[in-house]
């Protein structure tokens, strides 16, 4: 189909046609589907008639390619014009086979593997007739609290939008030429991240200069990597909700940025104006939401109710209607819809490929890099000894984490499978010891019982998998206390303890820190999270992640992040004051684990930096050497990180913000040189008019293993 063949199509639409294409529906809804018995409650009270449904644009949550070509194909007898459903699903990481949730991967700093994730996520999605992913989510946060944090990459807008860019690749390939492939939507825009006190859905109120500086830069990356779609966010922004929000969408995202695919409202958002108070009924919200910019209003009815009242009474034109359709069946086209309504829709496909053998490799690959050791005292690797694996994710299949709908327990490598292919089934002992939240004396009995008996316990122990994601905000981030309970009767033994934890987010951890002497962060390691805990633990894969989101000393000191401004009373200045300096009385300032911190089975020494000239020009970038050296015995990957700090600026700059990174892979007692590269156009920020460039003046570079352990160098920028 040409793009005139297009307009063509779209003349011959009528106005309750066009109002269709806008409209996003959940898979009941329509013929074809499985289960038509799930519209109940708010579903029912949508106020869609048979026939919208017959004219909607797309489908939402759809899955497996037998139900979605029954759907396409009803859908398609009974459109006028035979226009094809978009399918859309939340392909968030992995379909089937379930990849480590998103701020793993983030931790594993391993761009090919999470672009390669992302690959498989589309193979196995496209080949079950999905069109489209609501992913990458790149909502940069600061605060464990938000449930969703488990969802992007981290607190880190270089390291964000590097992997936005690597999971829109993935996705998307080649979409008009490559088979397997899906169309990414990147969201939620914008700065869903940052709710206040962490409360999912809450306000946010922030400077555009922080925004431009901090939270914008990795939708902006998923769009330069060609993403084709963008959903709002949830949130007020600076008092206007984002679903609404005109000066987001239509000026900043469509006209600065130049962003001409589709932009879809989260679910239920465009009625949400309701509650917000800023519109007083749905036709209000239908009229803010369309002159703002939205094309698809996802599982609400306000457009498909009253654009066409609104255009009557003059309120709306039908070119901003036509615009939005239009958009959408240019997507439609993308995908070759029109010629092939079905696209990579495949039974035997769907046979072949999910869960194959060589995608459960990558997710077992991608899973022991994004495992990250945060303490060990001599413990880990395991001997062959006798273990007790005690605590109530020994066994647990709930290890895929949030948005994983369509990953099946039966399908997931538990953590005691995944030891038992490493020791004798007599060398493992097994107890759960107690519930995530709850426990009996007799269940803690049966665990000492059986930690007694053993050289070795392995605690697994950890945050139930709706305890975070969306809506899973808390405010009291630790462990459970039934299972920290657990933890110290077990250390109690004098036994080593070798805590491992699963969890969607930073939690509080000092109790566990001492009172384990190695503690593994597991997150949700997905489908083969068992075979890759196992391979860490028993040293088949010698540990290489490094947090991509601080781990915070305490709940009261939330947000902590690295990447901080100083103030005008630092405590660490040379001629600070005791008392009257920017600090906590009864905390540190810092992070508990910070930025970039991962231990290895390996050591790695670091050299000093070397610069190439002590002042650099725009034409001439600054070359930063150093050595990095493995001094163990054990090989092992690093992640050599590349910290910035301009020392001067026209607004405040951050203490270190990160500019590069490197994964280097180390023989024992190799010795690598390192060399980055830093240019004028690495040092821009916004200024206080918003004006993207760089000063000339003194900066200093960091490199290290992690944010806070860094050797540093002063440089010039010349004008
Ligand atoms: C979430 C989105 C998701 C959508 C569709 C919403 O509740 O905020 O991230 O894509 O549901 O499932």
């Amino acid at each position: 189909m040409t793009d005139h063949q297009l307009k063509e199509l779209l003349d011959q639409m009528t106005l309750e046609e066009k109002t269709g294409q806008l409209v996003q529906l959940a898979t009941p809804f329509f013929e074809g589907a499985s289960d038509r018995g799930q519209i109940t409650g708010p579903m029912q009270d949508m106020g869609i008639s048979d026939e919208d449904i017959k004219k909607a644009g797309s489908v939402l949550g759809a899955s497996g390619a037998s139900e979605i070509k029954n759907i396409q194909k009803k859908h398609l007898e009974n459109h006028r014009l035979s226009i094809p459903l978009l399918i859309m699903s939340d392909i968030v990481h992995g379909f089937k086979t379930i990849f480590p949730v998103p701020l793993a991967i983030g931790c594993s700093w391993d761009v090919e593997l999470a672009e390669q994730s992302s690959a498989i996520a589309a193979k196995e999605a496209a080949v079950s007739g999905v069109h489209v992913s609501f992913a990458p989510m790149v909502d940069l946060s600061r605060d464990p609290r938000w449930g969703r944090v488990m969802e992007s990459t981290g607190e880190d807008p270089f390291l964000n939008s590097t992997f936005a860019r690597a999971f829109v690749r993935g996705f998307q390939g080649n979409l008009e030429s490559d088979n397997y492939k899906v169309a990414a939507c990147v969201k939620h825009f914008a700065a869903y991240g940052a709710p206040e006190g962490g409360r999912d859905y809450n306000t946010v109120d922030m400077s555009e200069w922080m925004l431009r500086e901090s939270y914008l830069p990795a939708y902006k990356a998923a769009l330069d990597e060609g993403c084709e779609m963008v959903m709002t966010a949830f949130n007020i922004l600076n008092g206007i909700p984002s679903t609404g929000n005109k000066a987001l969408m239509r000026d900043l995202l469509r006209e600065e940025w130049g962003f001409d695919g589709v932009l879809i409202s989260d679910w239920g958002a465009v009625k949400e104006l309701l509650p917000h108070g800023v519109a007083a009924n749905e036709k209000e919200a239908a009229e803010q939401a369309l002159k703002a910019g939205v094309d698809i209003e996802m599982m609400t009815s306000c457009y498909v109710n009253h654009i066409s009242e609104l255009i009557e009474e003059g309120k709306l034109t039908e070119d901003l209607v036509d615009e939005a359709v239009l958009r959408i069946l240019t997507l439609k086209k993308k995908l070759g819809l029109f010629e092939n309504p079905y696209r990579d829709a495949d039974e035997e496909a769907e046979k072949e490929f999910i869960l194959s053998a060589e995608h459960r490799a990558a997710a077992r690959n991608l899973a022991s890099k994004s495992i990250v050791l945060l303490k060990n005292e001599d413990v880990l690797p395991l001997k062959k000894e006798k273990i007790a694996l005690i605590g109530p994710f020994s066994n647990s299949t709930d290890i895929l984490g949030p948005w994983s709908w369509a990953g099946a327990p039966e399908d997931t490598i538990t953590l005691d499978q995944g030891m038992k292919n490493h020791v004798t089934e007599d060398q493992l002992l097994i107890s759960n010891g107690c519930e995530i939240e709850t426990g009996t004396e007799e269940q803690l009995q049966e665990a000492v019982e059986k930690a007694k008996q053993a050289d070795t316990i392995v605690l697994a122990i950890g945050e139930h998998s709706d305890m975070s994601g969306e809506a899973g905000s808390r405010a009291e981030i630790t462990i459970p206390k039934v299972q920290v309970d657990l933890l110290k009767k077990i250390k109690a033994l004098g036994k080593p303890v070798v805590a491992v934890l699963f969890n969607g987010r930073p939690l509080d951890v000092k109790e566990i820190i001492e009172n384990a002497d190695a503690v593994v962060e597991a997150w949700y390691p997905g489908t083969e999270g068992g075979n890759a805990l196992a391979d860490i633990l028993f040293g088949e894969v010698n540990p290489s992640a490094k947090l991509s989101m601080s781990f915070p000393y305490s709940i009261g000191q939330v947000p902590v992040y690295y990447n901080n401004y100083n103030t005008g009373r630092p405590k660490d200045a040379p001629d600070a004051q005791v008392r009257y300096v920017s600090q906590y009385l009864d905390n540190p300032n810092e992070a508990l684990f910070p930025f970039g911190y991962g231990l290895s089975y390996s050591n790695f020494e670091y050299s000093e930096p070397v610069l190439s000239s002590e002042t650099i020009t725009k034409e001439e970038p600054l070359r930063v050497r150093l050595n990095v050296k493995n001094t163990s015995d054990t090989a092992g990957e690093e992640t050599v990180q590349l910290y910035v700090r301009d020392l001067v600026g026209q607004v405040v700059r951050p203490l270190k913000e990160l500019k590069d990174f490197k994964k280097i892979y180390l023989e024992a007692r190799e010795t690598r040189q390192i060399e980055f590269t830093i240019s004028e156009e690495q040092l821009r920020y916004h200024h206080a008019d918003m004006e993207y460039k760089s000063d000339a003046g003194e900066f200093e570079v960091f490199v290290g293993g992690n944010s806070r352990d860094v050797q540093s160098k002063k440089f010039n920028l010349s004008d």
